[in-house]
């Protein structure tokens, strides 16, 4: 349910260009924080950066657009994406000859002080965002991988419990931690997670990317059709 795999991680400098290109930004991607301290970003921007969210507004970020539009304008983008998801992550479905892969993945900011995901009315205390992905709609044959841009640790990443229905308390759920070179399968569709208050001190950056086996996709048409997950809305098929 939770396997890390190990693999060369293209993804980093491609990222690292959208703040070279849009604010001079020259440093380490997990000091990233740092700009909001600078007049390069709004006084809106620097509010919203430095608190948390309801989960219906966590998508809000300035950082989150500029990497929509790099996508848009950077056909190299996509390029490196699906040549990731052919290398790695194809021959993780040996009996599938396609995936049905999340178009564009999400990109996730968690910079200190705030979380990388919005909060819920229902969080127990010092925890944000604890669901699992079927509460917001997501098929149950949908995988989940998470991509570092940065390194992932202690509170500046995910926590999830590590197996389904645990009722472990989630102040106790184990911590993901992964280094640049490694990457996340986890049935996060079922799997409980959460973040906390980002108290490292350092920005984390990654990438959520959610795939379901072809096969399964088209025996589920049904669940997938008239919503956002058709195909060539929120998926296209690889
Ligand atoms: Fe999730």
């Amino acid at each position: 349910m939770i396997q890390i795999h190990e693999f060369e991680n293209p993804f980093p400098e491609l990222i690292k260009t959208i703040f070279e290109s849009k604010y001079e930004f020259y440093e380490n991607l997990n000091v990233l924080h740092q700009i909001l301290e600078t007049p390069l970003i709004s006084e809106e921007d620097k509010v919203y950066h430095k608190q948390i969210h309801g989960w219906q507004n966590d998508r809000n970020s300035i950082f989150i657009k500029d990497f929509h539009e790099y996508v848009d304008k950077h056909p190299e983008f996509n390029k490196t994406y699906h040549k990731f998801i052919k290398e790695y992550i194809q021959p993780l479905f040996p009996q599938e000859t396609q995936l049905v892969i999340q178009k564009t993945p999400n990109i996730r900011f968690s910079f200190p002080d705030a979380a990388a995901i919005g909060c819920d009315p229902k969080d127990p205390e010092s925890i944000i965002g604890l669901h699992c992905d079927s509460n917001f709609g997501h098929n149950e044959n949908e995988m989940n991988f998470v991509v570092p841009i940065t390194k992932m640790f202690s509170t500046n990443s995910i926590f999830y419990e590590p197996i389904i229905d645990s009722q472990i308390d989630p102040t106790n759920f184990e911590n993901l931690k992964l280094k640049e070179n490694q990457f996340l399968q986890a049935y996060f569709n079922k799997l409980k997670h959460c973040n906390k208050i980002n108290q490292t001190g350092k920005t984390r950056i990654s990438f959520d990317i959610r795939i379901i086996p072809y096969s399964k996709y088209m025996a589920n048409l049904d669940f997938f059709t008239g919503t956002k997950f058709e195909l060539g809305k929120y998926y296209i098929v690889l």
